[in-house]
């Protein structure tokens, strides 16, 4: 691995953030996270294959959640039980990578030492000081069992691998005030600066009240906190894994350093509401003179909101990568079947592939796609074109490793007339429901269409990931769906299988739509319109795995698609830790 130091940067993919509130464990610590005493210790002695992923991030066992970014080689740091594959006993694992694809393991990089994390070392960001000097911010349960702010430095910092760290004794560096609950105030961000401090956000709730504390900092070790929180929205409950950053409003597909301060930029603010365990965003405006941060009129702050990913996407984080000019976005995708099926496979959790962001020319959303190096991964190719779909037919893409590829492919359709109706009863509810009454399988007019993937060779199993066209009084309602319903043939009511959908603001004035689908086993991620709706899906085929996996291309609507093009990649395993 290269020792290239020229640029610097740092993710740090959040959160502890794992199944939903409400159980507390015995000692009270944190009531956010189900404990299973008995399983959280119980080391995999085996590892099982079946619906491992080939080209995800995955440790070698065990328990994931979470990572973070730096320096001229990626790190990445996340949250990890090396004792089992449940959640906890939880420390920063450690891999490093020069293309984001290739990982090589490293020893555990913070782990609960100090009277100030001797309960836990949870998630935080790191952020580089000017002389190329990185810092860990993360949230410790301390001797009293209160979530504190804490840093951490580099013991080397000319070590490339930065492997060891050092948490000084001066620590932590914020505590819950009076006002605050002590189980509710974790997550800080990358720091940013502006007007001669450094500041960051904390996540957090009052009651019910999502709340980003903001704390400024003019030596990066003591911290102040704001009067005002840089941002809070009533009736969303606890903020995990806040992230704020710029965005270029020029069209440019550029990534902007958190602390960019210049004109034509817009600001996000993303949060992991612990409620819904769903990411939500907006875009808007940084006053910085307030120190406030005001979402735009066009962007709905809250759970009806938009989001990165309509699927299984939780406890991203984003860093700006200097190297190549961009923006990434890292998430996590839990498991969706039972703890002790993971207890028994022995692992749980992936990273999803890291994805560029940007702004959408029209300013009201970002667009997001797969990081180009993942394209090196790509092996034998087959491709088709200008073929056409009657109602009812598919068509199978043969060649190459359906349970682990990349596909992209444009639909295209004559006209818009045969588009259905657009309930207006369905502006009450969620994408995901509108899926939910309108399957792959129910006939359409202008869709259902799009592709089988993960398919049993008689279709018993499947992962459908589709269009559906809709006609409302003034405009045209696009919907994407990826329905995990049909994705399993076991009986099991323990597996979780949702009809998950977003809709797509898309010009359809060229009566085209593309698609593009990363497959891997276990997960289906699936990029609507050029990255304007993601949607990923975490399935558990019986029949569909591996040599018996099939992909197709199908349309259920009585408007004829013609697949105009498509292409398919098998895809190889990177080295993985
Ligand atoms: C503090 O937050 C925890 C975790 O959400 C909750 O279980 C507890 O009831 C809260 N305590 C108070 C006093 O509100
Ligand atoms: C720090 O790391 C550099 C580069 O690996 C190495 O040459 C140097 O000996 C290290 N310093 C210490 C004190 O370990
Ligand atoms: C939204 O904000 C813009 C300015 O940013 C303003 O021109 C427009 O009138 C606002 N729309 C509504 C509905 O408030
Ligand atoms: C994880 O999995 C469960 C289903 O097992 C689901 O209900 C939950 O919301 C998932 N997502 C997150 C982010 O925890
Ligand atoms: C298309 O519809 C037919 C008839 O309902 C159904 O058997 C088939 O599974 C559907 N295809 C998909 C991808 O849902």
């Amino acid at each position: 691995m290269g020792l290239a130091k020229s640029f610097s940067v740092f993710l740090l993919v959040c959160c502890l953030c794992v199944i939903t509130n409400i159980i507390d464990n015995n000692n009270g610590v944190e009531a956010s996270h189900f404990v299973f005493p008995h399983l959280q210790n119980k080391l995999a002695v085996q590892v099982k294959q079946l619906h491992r992923t080939g080209y995800h991030f995955q440790p070698p066992r065990n328990w994931i959640n979470g990572p973070m970014y730096f320096n001229g080689i990626y790190h990445l740091f996340y949250q990890y039980n090396p004792k089992g594959a449940v959640w906890g006993n939880i420390v920063w694992a450690h891999s490093v990578s020069t293309d984001l694809v290739n990982w090589k393991a490293l020893e555990p990089a913070i782990y609960a030492s100090k009277p100030f994390d001797i309960n836990g070392c949870w998630s935080g960001s790191a952020t580089v000081l000017p002389g190329n000097r990185p810092v860990i911010l993360y949230t410790g349960i301390d001797t009293q069992e209160r979530q504190v702010q804490n840093y951490a430095i580099p013991e080397n910092a000319s070590d490339p691998y930065l492997i060891k760290w050092i948490k000084p004794d001066n620590n932590p560096i914020a505590v819950p005030t009076p006002d605050m609950n002590v189980s509710t105030f974790r997550d800080p961000t990358t720091a940013w600066w502006d007007s001669g401090h450094w500041k960051m956000v904390v996540g957090s709730r009052r009651k019910r009240r999502g709340m980003a504390y903001l704390y400024r900092s003019r030596d990066f070790i003591n911290w102040v906190k704001a009067k005002h929180p840089l941002h809070s929205t009533p009736n969303t409950g606890m903020w995990e894994c806040p992230d704020f950053y710029p965005v270029h409003q020029d069209g440019s597909t550029n990534g902007l350093d958190t602390s960019f301060n210049g004109p034509k930029v817009k600001h996000v603010f993303k949060v992991s509401l612990d409620l819904t365990r769903y990411e939500y965003y907006t875009l808007g405006t940084y006053l910085r003179d307030k120190d406030r941060y005001v979402p735009d009129n066009t962007s709905v702050d809250g759970w009806r909101g938009l989001r990165y990913d309509y699927g299984n996407f939780y406890a991203s984080k984003s860093f700006f990568d200097a190297k190549l000019n961009r923006r990434i976005l890292w998430g996590w995708a839990n498991e969706s079947d039972s703890k002790d099926d993971d207890s028994e496979k022995g692992w749980a959790g992936v990273q999803l592939i890291p994805r560029k962001v940007w702004l959408d020319p029209s300013g009201k959303q970002l667009l997001q796609w797969p990081i180009q190096e993942l394209e090196t991964l790509r092996g034998k190719k087959v491709e088709m074109s200008n073929v056409p779909l009657k109602t009812g037919g598919s068509v199978e893409v043969t060649g190459i490793t359906p349970a682990q590829a990349d596909v992209e492919v444009t639909f295209s359709f004559p006209s818009l007339d045969k588009a259905e109706q657009f309930d207006s009863s369905w502006e009450n509810i969620d994408a995901q429901d509108v899926c939910g009454l309108k399957a792959s399988k129910d006939l359409g007019g202008l869709g259902p269409f799009g592709l089988m993937t993960l398919a049993s060779v008689n279709k018993e199993e499947f992962t459908p990931v589709f269009f559906r066209i809709f006609k409302a009084p003034n405009k045209h309602v696009v919907l994407m769906c990826s329905d995990a319903r049909s994705s399993t043939v076991k009986d099991s009511d323990k597996i979780y299988k949702p009809s998950f959908a977003g809709y797509v603001d898309v010009d359809l004035t060229d009566k085209k739509l593309s698609l593009r689908s990363l497959i891997d086993h276990s997960v289906v991620e699936s990029f609507g319109a050029g990255g304007k709706t993601v949607i990923t899906s975490r399935v558990y085929p019986e029949l569909a795995t591996f040599r018996d996996a099939h992909l197709f291309a199908f349309n259920n609507g009585t408007e004829t698609i013609t697949v105009e093009t498509l292409s398919a990649w098998s895809m190889n395993a990177p080295a993985m830790n």
